[in-house]
Protein backbone atom coordinates (compact mmCIF):
# COMPACT_ATOMS: atom_id res chain seq x y z
CA UNK A 1 0.00 0.00 0.00
CA UNK A 2 1.53 3.33 -1.20
CA UNK A 3 2.06 5.59 1.72
CA UNK A 4 -0.47 8.53 2.78
CA UNK A 5 1.19 11.24 4.93
CA UNK A 6 -1.49 12.82 7.55
CA UNK A 7 -1.97 16.69 7.60
CA UNK A 8 -0.40 18.41 10.10
CA UNK A 9 -2.64 21.59 10.97
CA UNK A 10 -0.06 22.64 13.58
CA UNK A 11 3.35 22.40 11.39
CA UNK A 12 1.02 23.87 8.27
CA UNK A 13 1.44 27.40 7.46
CA UNK A 14 4.26 28.00 10.08
CA UNK A 15 7.10 25.75 8.18
CA UNK A 16 5.14 25.55 4.63
CA UNK A 17 1.77 26.57 3.38
CA UNK A 18 0.70 22.60 3.95
CA UNK A 19 2.72 20.21 5.99
CA UNK A 20 2.17 16.06 5.88
CA UNK A 21 3.69 13.18 8.21
CA UNK A 22 4.11 9.21 8.12
CA UNK A 23 5.36 7.79 11.05
CA UNK A 24 6.40 4.50 9.94
CA UNK A 25 5.68 1.68 12.25
CA UNK A 26 8.27 0.21 14.05
CA UNK A 27 11.17 -1.44 12.59
CA UNK A 28 9.64 -0.50 8.69
CA UNK A 29 11.85 1.17 5.90
CA UNK A 30 10.94 2.95 2.77
CA UNK A 31 13.00 1.83 -0.32
CA UNK A 32 13.39 4.49 -4.00
CA UNK A 33 10.34 2.72 -5.16
CA UNK A 34 8.19 3.17 -2.14
CA UNK A 35 9.85 6.56 -1.48
CA UNK A 36 8.48 7.60 -5.23
CA UNK A 37 5.23 7.12 -4.38
CA UNK A 38 5.06 8.22 -1.38
CA UNK A 39 6.15 11.66 -3.43
CA UNK A 40 3.46 11.16 -6.32
CA UNK A 41 0.92 10.65 -3.57
CA UNK A 42 1.65 14.26 -1.52
CA UNK A 43 2.10 15.71 -4.55
CA UNK A 44 -1.60 14.63 -5.80
CA UNK A 45 -2.89 15.79 -2.17
CA UNK A 46 -1.10 18.98 -2.78
CA UNK A 47 1.20 18.72 0.22
CA UNK A 48 4.19 21.18 -0.15
CA UNK A 49 6.11 19.46 2.86
CA UNK A 50 5.93 16.03 4.36
CA UNK A 51 8.04 15.12 7.25
CA UNK A 52 8.90 11.20 7.68
CA UNK A 53 10.10 9.58 11.03
CA UNK A 54 11.41 5.92 11.34
CA UNK A 55 12.98 3.95 13.86
CA UNK A 56 15.81 2.92 11.60
CA UNK A 57 17.47 4.03 9.08
CA UNK A 58 15.70 4.04 5.21
CA UNK A 59 16.97 2.86 2.12
CA UNK A 60 16.37 5.26 -0.24
CA UNK A 61 18.43 8.56 -0.90
CA UNK A 62 15.48 10.31 -2.60
CA UNK A 63 14.24 11.46 1.15
CA UNK A 64 16.19 14.08 2.49
CA UNK A 65 18.23 12.82 5.58
CA UNK A 66 17.49 15.38 8.42
CA UNK A 67 18.87 13.96 11.69
CA UNK A 68 18.72 11.25 14.08
CA UNK A 69 17.76 11.89 17.41
CA UNK A 70 18.30 9.64 20.50
CA UNK A 71 15.99 9.12 23.47
CA UNK A 72 17.11 9.17 27.57
CA UNK A 73 15.92 8.38 30.40
CA UNK A 74 16.80 9.16 34.33
CA UNK A 75 15.72 10.14 37.49
CA UNK A 76 14.88 13.19 39.10
CA UNK A 77 16.25 12.61 42.32
CA UNK A 78 19.77 11.49 41.09
CA UNK A 79 19.68 14.84 38.92
CA UNK A 80 18.53 17.07 41.53
CA UNK A 81 20.91 15.59 43.60
CA UNK A 82 24.06 16.25 41.17
CA UNK A 83 22.31 19.70 40.09
CA UNK A 84 22.04 20.81 43.73
CA UNK A 85 26.02 20.41 43.84
CA UNK A 86 26.19 23.19 41.52
CA UNK A 87 27.19 26.71 43.02
CA UNK A 88 24.08 28.80 41.39
CA UNK A 89 26.14 31.58 39.65
CA UNK A 90 22.98 33.21 37.64
CA UNK A 91 19.64 34.66 39.04
CA UNK A 92 17.04 32.55 37.07
CA UNK A 93 13.58 33.34 37.19
CA UNK A 94 10.49 32.35 35.52
CA UNK A 95 9.01 33.87 32.35
CA UNK A 96 6.50 36.41 33.42
CA UNK A 97 5.05 38.92 31.19
CA UNK A 98 4.44 38.92 27.19
CA UNK A 99 7.37 40.76 26.54
CA UNK A 100 9.59 37.66 27.63
CA UNK A 101 8.27 35.80 24.37
CA UNK A 102 10.60 38.56 22.46
CA UNK A 103 13.34 38.05 24.86
CA UNK A 104 12.36 33.92 23.90
CA UNK A 105 12.21 34.35 20.36
CA UNK A 106 15.42 36.47 20.32
CA UNK A 107 17.52 33.66 22.44
CA UNK A 108 16.09 30.90 20.27
CA UNK A 109 18.98 32.27 18.15
CA UNK A 110 21.19 29.96 20.52
CA UNK A 111 18.82 26.67 19.64
CA UNK A 112 19.95 23.53 18.78
CA UNK A 113 20.39 22.72 14.96
CA UNK A 114 16.64 20.53 14.39
CA UNK A 115 15.08 18.80 11.55
CA UNK A 116 13.59 22.13 11.10
CA UNK A 117 16.03 24.40 11.49
CA UNK A 118 18.64 22.98 9.28
CA UNK A 119 16.45 22.50 6.14
CA UNK A 120 17.11 25.23 4.02
CA UNK A 121 13.86 25.07 2.17
CA UNK A 122 12.60 26.64 5.84
CA UNK A 123 13.53 30.15 6.61
CA UNK A 124 14.92 30.96 9.98
CA UNK A 125 12.37 33.08 11.02
CA UNK A 126 9.42 30.55 9.95
CA UNK A 127 10.96 27.74 12.36
CA UNK A 128 11.72 30.47 15.35
CA UNK A 129 7.93 31.19 14.96
CA UNK A 130 6.88 27.53 14.76
CA UNK A 131 9.15 26.64 17.28
CA UNK A 132 7.54 29.96 19.71
CA UNK A 133 4.26 28.36 19.09
CA UNK A 134 5.12 25.14 20.49
CA UNK A 135 6.49 26.35 23.33
CA UNK A 136 3.45 29.02 24.20
CA UNK A 137 1.17 25.76 23.59
CA UNK A 138 3.28 24.03 26.80
CA UNK A 139 2.57 27.07 29.21
CA UNK A 140 -0.87 27.67 27.82
CA UNK A 141 -1.64 24.15 28.72
CA UNK A 142 0.19 24.61 32.19
CA UNK A 143 2.14 21.47 31.49
CA UNK A 144 5.29 23.12 30.60
CA UNK A 145 7.12 25.87 32.40
CA UNK A 146 10.38 28.11 30.94
CA UNK A 147 12.80 30.25 32.72
CA UNK A 148 15.49 32.57 32.01
CA UNK A 149 18.76 32.73 33.32
CA UNK A 150 20.66 36.56 33.86
CA UNK A 151 23.96 37.26 35.10
CA UNK A 152 23.59 38.18 38.78
CA UNK A 153 22.28 41.71 39.42
CA UNK A 154 21.38 41.89 35.35
CA UNK A 155 17.58 41.28 34.34
CA UNK A 156 18.03 43.39 31.43
CA UNK A 157 20.40 40.24 30.06
CA UNK A 158 18.98 36.84 28.79
CA UNK A 159 22.20 34.66 28.51
CA UNK A 160 19.69 31.40 28.07
CA UNK A 161 16.45 29.66 28.37
CA UNK A 162 15.29 26.58 29.61
CA UNK A 163 11.42 24.73 28.64
CA UNK A 164 10.28 21.50 31.26
CA UNK A 165 7.39 20.05 30.21
CA UNK A 166 5.25 17.09 31.83
CA UNK A 167 4.32 14.57 29.35
CA UNK A 168 0.86 12.30 29.40
CA UNK A 169 2.52 9.43 30.99
CA UNK A 170 4.06 12.37 33.93
CA UNK A 171 7.64 11.97 32.13
CA UNK A 172 9.61 15.25 33.70
CA UNK A 173 10.67 16.31 29.58
CA UNK A 174 13.87 18.46 29.05
CA UNK A 175 11.94 19.91 26.21
CA UNK A 176 14.07 23.11 25.33
CA UNK A 177 17.33 24.65 26.16
CA UNK A 178 19.78 27.00 24.95
CA UNK A 179 22.33 29.23 25.88
CA UNK A 180 24.17 32.46 24.39
CA UNK A 181 27.67 30.88 22.66
CA UNK A 182 29.61 33.72 25.13
CA UNK A 183 28.50 32.59 28.13
CA UNK A 184 28.79 28.57 27.93
CA UNK A 185 30.22 26.24 29.80
CA UNK A 186 30.13 28.81 32.51
CA UNK A 187 26.91 26.41 33.77
CA UNK A 188 24.43 28.54 32.74
CA UNK A 189 22.27 24.76 31.77
CA UNK A 190 22.84 23.40 35.24
CA UNK A 191 22.02 26.50 36.83
CA UNK A 192 18.62 26.48 34.72
CA UNK A 193 17.80 23.06 34.85
CA UNK A 194 18.60 23.04 38.64
CA UNK A 195 15.89 26.09 38.94
CA UNK A 196 13.39 24.09 36.48
CA UNK A 197 13.89 20.59 38.31
CA UNK A 198 13.40 22.32 42.02
CA UNK A 199 10.11 23.95 40.56
CA UNK A 200 8.54 20.89 38.98
CA UNK A 201 9.62 18.39 41.79
CA UNK A 202 7.77 20.93 44.38
CA UNK A 203 4.55 21.02 41.99
CA UNK A 204 4.45 17.49 41.10
CA UNK A 205 6.07 15.25 43.52
CA UNK A 206 4.81 11.94 41.48
CA UNK A 207 6.65 12.88 38.80
CA UNK A 208 10.41 11.33 39.20
CA UNK A 209 11.20 9.88 35.84
CA UNK A 210 13.20 12.32 33.45
CA UNK A 211 13.23 11.82 29.28
CA UNK A 212 15.38 14.20 27.11
CA UNK A 213 15.72 13.47 23.32
CA UNK A 214 18.67 14.78 21.71
CA UNK A 215 19.96 14.85 18.14
CA UNK A 216 22.84 12.05 18.15
CA UNK A 217 25.77 14.74 16.94
CA UNK A 218 24.88 16.93 19.98
CA UNK A 219 27.87 16.09 22.34
CA UNK A 220 27.27 19.23 24.57
CA UNK A 221 24.14 18.15 25.27
CA UNK A 222 24.42 14.49 25.15
CA UNK A 223 27.54 15.23 27.85
CA UNK A 224 25.30 17.44 30.08
CA UNK A 225 22.49 15.02 30.52
CA UNK A 226 24.60 12.01 30.52
CA UNK A 227 26.58 13.90 33.58
CA UNK A 228 23.28 14.07 35.45
CA UNK A 229 22.61 10.27 35.33
CA UNK A 230 20.42 10.11 32.35
CA UNK A 231 20.90 7.04 29.98
CA UNK A 232 19.76 6.29 26.05
CA UNK A 233 17.12 3.99 25.80
CA UNK A 234 18.15 2.55 22.80
CA UNK A 235 15.00 4.55 21.42
CA UNK A 236 16.39 6.09 17.85
CA UNK A 237 13.98 9.35 15.84
CA UNK A 238 15.25 8.88 12.02
CA UNK A 239 13.98 12.13 10.54
CA UNK A 240 13.42 12.44 6.99
CA UNK A 241 11.72 15.50 4.59
CA UNK A 242 10.34 15.81 0.98
CA UNK A 243 9.17 18.72 -0.89
CA UNK A 244 6.79 16.91 -3.16
CA UNK A 245 6.21 19.67 -5.52
CA UNK A 246 9.73 20.47 -5.78
CA UNK A 247 11.07 17.13 -6.71
CA UNK A 248 7.74 16.14 -8.51
C1 LIG B 1 24.25 22.29 25.51
C2 LIG B 1 24.28 23.69 26.14
C3 LIG B 1 22.86 24.09 26.54
C4 LIG B 1 25.17 23.64 27.40
O1 LIG B 1 25.11 24.90 28.04
P1 LIG B 1 26.26 25.43 29.02
O2 LIG B 1 25.71 26.53 29.84
O3 LIG B 1 27.49 25.67 28.25
O4 LIG B 1 26.47 24.13 29.93
P2 LIG B 1 27.14 24.10 31.38
O5 LIG B 1 28.25 25.09 31.48
O6 LIG B 1 26.06 24.16 32.42
O7 LIG B 1 27.83 22.66 31.30
C5 LIG B 1 27.39 21.58 32.02
C6 LIG B 1 28.08 20.30 31.55
O8 LIG B 1 27.64 19.96 30.23
C7 LIG B 1 28.72 19.37 29.49
N1 LIG B 1 29.07 20.25 28.37
C8 LIG B 1 28.59 21.49 28.12
N2 LIG B 1 29.13 21.98 27.00
C9 LIG B 1 29.98 21.04 26.52
C10 LIG B 1 30.81 20.95 25.39
N3 LIG B 1 30.92 21.96 24.50
N4 LIG B 1 31.53 19.82 25.19
C11 LIG B 1 31.45 18.79 26.07
N5 LIG B 1 30.68 18.83 27.19
C12 LIG B 1 29.95 19.92 27.40
C13 LIG B 1 29.88 19.25 30.45
O9 LIG B 1 29.77 18.01 31.12
C14 LIG B 1 29.58 20.40 31.41
O10 LIG B 1 30.16 20.25 32.67
P3 LIG B 1 31.71 20.68 32.85
O11 LIG B 1 31.87 22.03 32.24
O12 LIG B 1 31.88 20.64 34.34
O13 LIG B 1 32.50 19.62 32.13
C15 LIG B 1 24.89 24.74 25.17
O14 LIG B 1 26.09 24.24 24.62
C16 LIG B 1 23.95 25.15 24.04
O15 LIG B 1 23.15 26.09 24.17
N6 LIG B 1 24.06 24.45 22.89
C17 LIG B 1 23.18 24.73 21.74
C18 LIG B 1 21.76 24.36 22.05
C19 LIG B 1 21.59 22.91 22.48
O16 LIG B 1 22.22 22.03 21.95
N7 LIG B 1 20.69 22.69 23.46
C20 LIG B 1 20.40 21.38 24.01
C21 LIG B 1 19.31 20.75 23.27
S1 LIG B 1 18.85 19.18 23.97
Amino acid sequence: MPLQPLLQPFDSGKLAPRVGSVILPHGETIDDAAARALIENAAAADFDLVWIEASRKLETTLLDDRGTIVELHGDRDTALSKVRLVALRYDVRELESEADWATLEELMRFAPTSRFASDPHIPQASFRRHKLSLLQAHVQNRDGLVSFAHPTGDATRAVGYHCTSLDADRNVVFYDLAVDPEFRRGFVALNLISYNLERVAATHPDARRLTVRIYDDNIASLRLFANLGLEPTGRQFHYYHCWPKDTH
